[in-house]
Formats: structure tokens, sequence, C-alpha cells
């Protein structure tokens, strides 16, 4: 039986979802991060549970030809990266197999799916230049410190530059923190419940420059506000954008609910393709804004629109699908349960001069049930693009019911993907393509765009 502290020497036989090696040792399972598949490692035992334990690889015995230095030098000790070790092909690669092997496992246990035979599956779409690529950055501040926080805990790291961050907004975050605390502003302490700062958070227009700093804090104490926008403006040109947001709850959610707008805009604006978009603090926009395009692209291109089509965009946003189809299709109804994203979705069919859009505000599983059975409102192509956990049941069952002609489905998780994948191919549709896409270089995560027909 594996223990607690003791060392092997281990052959890495594969990567998990998170990127970590997988070891075996008599049957028994090791998960070791920054590891990868075929290299043989000297690995010492930090847990062990009943039938499977976490290692930490002391020495490198044979390396695997995908290796890489991480250039990061927080890299070990940070939770933002985990496959900075690899080759940017490999990390595609490893992306690519794990899209593949997650949704052959939920289509082979179908009774309609036999296998991803007969499903065309594209090579991933990656990044030209696969760092600096976000637009939004939330770093916790804590002691004093800003950076971000070490894997599965709240101990902080602190990072002179993000390799993944924009790299002004990265200065720009941590010269309003330094500027903050100058002014006499302390960090939140999670245990004593005292201080002011929890969080700053930086938005930047990738192609439009406009910069957005969101101030976050435990209560509406903020001190010597008007010295802090003078410098923070003086110094960042481009910084269009100060908000307060309060959060005075207890949880891990980030931002609270209430935002006051300090200097400037509520929001700033953006473009992708020939669209502009407004994006306020509470909205989600896309992080990788080269990357949503190509995503958006290869989503549009798998419905095949015809001129006189509606669409659903459900899960919408600020509406950055819907406005993309605008142009290709009839009418298109959009569907977003955060209030901010979808006043900013309203605005922006404005801002482009669109008017073939409706959005409506709610939870897509209550507002498609009742567009569907009580107004008769039925889509020939849904567009759906859920959070990590995947559509509603409740939603599933209406699109099943609506049956729609073409289903496009964007995810960030492909567990939840698979599963729903899984039901709608047991009930009336059909898989025809997958094209992952590379949103997130340098980590485990994977969007993944899918084409379904009505059978
Ligand atoms: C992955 S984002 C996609 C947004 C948009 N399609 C885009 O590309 O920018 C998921 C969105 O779903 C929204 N959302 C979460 N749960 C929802 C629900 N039950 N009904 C409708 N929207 C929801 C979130 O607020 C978020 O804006």
């Amino acid at each position: 039986m594996v223990q607690k502290n003791e060392e092997y020497i281990v052959d890495i036989i594969d990567n998990g979802i998170d990127g970590e090696g997988i070891a075996k040792v008599d049957g028994y399972t090791l998960f070791i991060n920054g590891t990868i598949k075929g290299e043989k490692v000297k690995a010492l035992v930090l847990k062990a549970n009943n039938t499977f334990g976490f290692a930490k690889a002391l020495e490198l015995i044979e390396k695997s030809p995908d290796r890489e230095e991480p250039i990061c030098p927080a890299y070990n000790r940070c939770g933002g990266c985990t496959l900075q070790h690899m080759s940017y092909e490999a990390q595609m690669r490893f992306k690519e197999e794990k899209v593949k092997k997650t949704l052959s496992k939920f289509l082979d246990s179908g009774t309609s799916f036999k296998s991803l035979n007969g499903v065309e599956f594209e090579p991933v779409i990656g990044m030209g230049i696969p760092y600096n690529y976000r637009n939004k950055a939330q770093y916790p501040c804590q002691n004093g410190k800003i950076g971000f926080y070490s894997p599965r805990t709240h101990s902080l790291v602190e990072n002179d530059n993000c390799l993944i961050q924009d790299e002004e907004a990265d200065r720009l975050a941590k010269y309003a923190f330094k500027v903050l605390t100058d002014l006499g502003n302390d960090c939140y302490d999670e245990k004593e419940k005292t201080g002011i700062l929890r969080h700053i958070m930086t938005r930047v227009g990738k192609n439009s420059g406009e910069q957005m700093l969101v101030v976050i804090t435990n209560s509406k104490e903020l001190n010597n506000k008007e010295e802090f926008i003078k410098e923070l403006t003086t110094k960042f040109p481009n910084l269009k954008s100060i908000v307060q947001n309060i959060n005075e709850k207890d949880t891990n959610i980030i931002m609270g609910k209430k935002c006051i707008t300090l200097y400037g805009k509520d929001y700033i604006v953006d473009t992708l393709g020939d669209y502009k978009f407004k994006i306020s603090p509470l909205s989600f926009y896309q992080v990788n804004p080269v990357q949503t395009e190509a995503l958006y692209n290869a989503a549009i291109d798998m419905a095949e629109l015809k001129e006189n089509v509606t669409a659903f965009d459900l899960y919408c946003g600020i509406g950055t699908i819907a406005t993309f189809l605008s142009a290709k299709c009839k009418k298109v109804y959009g569907v977003e349960i955060v209030p901010e994203a979808i006043e900013d979705a309203k605005e922006n069919t404005l801002l482009n001069g669109i008017d073939n859009i409706e959005f409506r505000c709610g939870a897509a599983e209550e507002v498609i049930p009742k567009m569907y059975e009580k107004e008769g409102i039925k889509a020939d192509v849904v567009f759906v693009d859920p959070p990590r956990k995947g559509c509603d049941q409740v939603l599933l069952d209406t699109i099943v019911k609506m049956s729609p002609k073409k289903l496009v489905y964007i995810s960030c998780n492909v567990a939840t993907l698979g599963r729903d994948l899984q039901y709608l191919t047991q009930n009336g549709f059909e898989l025809l393509k997958v094209q992952p896409v590379d949103m997130f270089p340098q980590t485990a995560h994977c969007e993944s765009v899918c084409a379904l027909k009505l059978r």
C-alpha cells in the first residue's frame, strides 16, 4: 500500500483533465502535477487516500520531448497556468485528446451513439502568440500584497509580470494597488473581517485600447479617492473608467452587486469583427478576443444559416453572438440572466444600428419554455453558450420539444458538454462536428463548438 512521504520511481502514463500527470504503483493511482505523459520521475507521495494519492516530482529521470522551461518565475507556485511546462504544440495535442476522450466516453455510453466515428473532429484552433491574451484580470489583495492564489488555497503568490494578462493592464492593477495602499487603504482580512481592499479587477478593450479599473472593497469605505483618481488617470491615459464595487459577503464570489462609478464612464467599449460592444463591470465578455472571433466564426459557419431564419442566442451575455448573427438571420432572440449584461446588449444593438434582435432577461430555462409554449416563438437555429455547469435540463427538454433544425453548442467545460450531448443525441439530434478552440493557452481549459442537426 502506497504511504505518505514514501518515494517511488514511476512512469507517467497519461495526463488527466487538468493536465496533471498520472502514474500507477501496483494499480494504485498517483497524480503528479507538472509531469508529462511518457516521462519517468522520482516522486514523493504528499497525500495517500484509499485508491489514489497525490505526489510531487522530485527528479525528472526521463524527460518528454514536449517539455519546455516555463517562462513565468511564479509558475510553480501560482494557480493560474498549469501547462507552461509543455510546448504549445503539445498543449494543443493535449486539449484535442482531452475533448475527444471525454466526448467519446459520454457518447459511447449513450444508446444512440457508438463512438465519435462519423463525427467530423477538427484540429484545435490555436493562437499565434499564446501569451498576454487575457483582457480581464482579478487580483486578490492580502496582507499588503497583490497577486494570485496558489492552487486550491487562499495563499497569495506575488508575480511582477503575469504572462497571460495584457501587459499594460497588469501594470495598471499593480500601480493602482500601490497607490491605494499608500493612501491608507488596507487589504481586507478574511479571518478578522477587517480592512478595505478585497480585489483589483482590470478589463481592457484589446482592440479599442480602452481600460477599466474596478476596486472591489468590503464596504463603501475608500480613502482619498480624489488623489487616487488623479494619480491613476495621469499615469494611464487610456483609463476610461474607474469603478468601486462593494462586496460585503463572506463567499468566494469576487464581485458584489453594487457598483459606484468613481471616474469616467461606467463601461468600456471594445470591437470584435465589424461590431462595437459596450461592456460594464458585471457583464460577461470572452477573455481572449483573438480566439473569440475564431470561435464565433466557427460557430456561425457550422449553422449554415439561410437569410430568413429565426435564431436564438441563449446565455447571450452582452449579445455578441446575437450581433454577429443579426446580418445573417431574419430575427434573433437573445436570453441572459444578468440584468446589467442585457442592458449592455440592448445598447449594443443601438451602437451597431441593428433592429432585428430582441433581448430577454432571465434564466434561459424559464424564459424559453414561456416563449415557446405561451407565445409560440420558435427557432430554426439555436445557439447555446452556457457557463461551466452546462445547460439546465428544463432548457434541454424545451429545445428537444421545439426541434430546431440546427443546434450549435459552445462550451468551456467538456464534461458538461459531453453530458448534454449525450442527452441531445439520445433525443432526436445528431452530432455532426466538433471544433475545439484554444481560448486559454497555458491552462488546461479548452473551449469547444459542436454542430448538431435534427435527425
Ligand atoms: C460562457 S458565458 C457566454 C456569454 C456570451 N455568449 C459570450 O460569448 O460572450 C455564459 C453566460 O450565461 C449567463 N447565464 C448563466 N446562467 C444563466 C441562465 N440560467 N440563463 C441565462 N443566462 C445565464 C452568464 O451570466 C454569462 O453571461
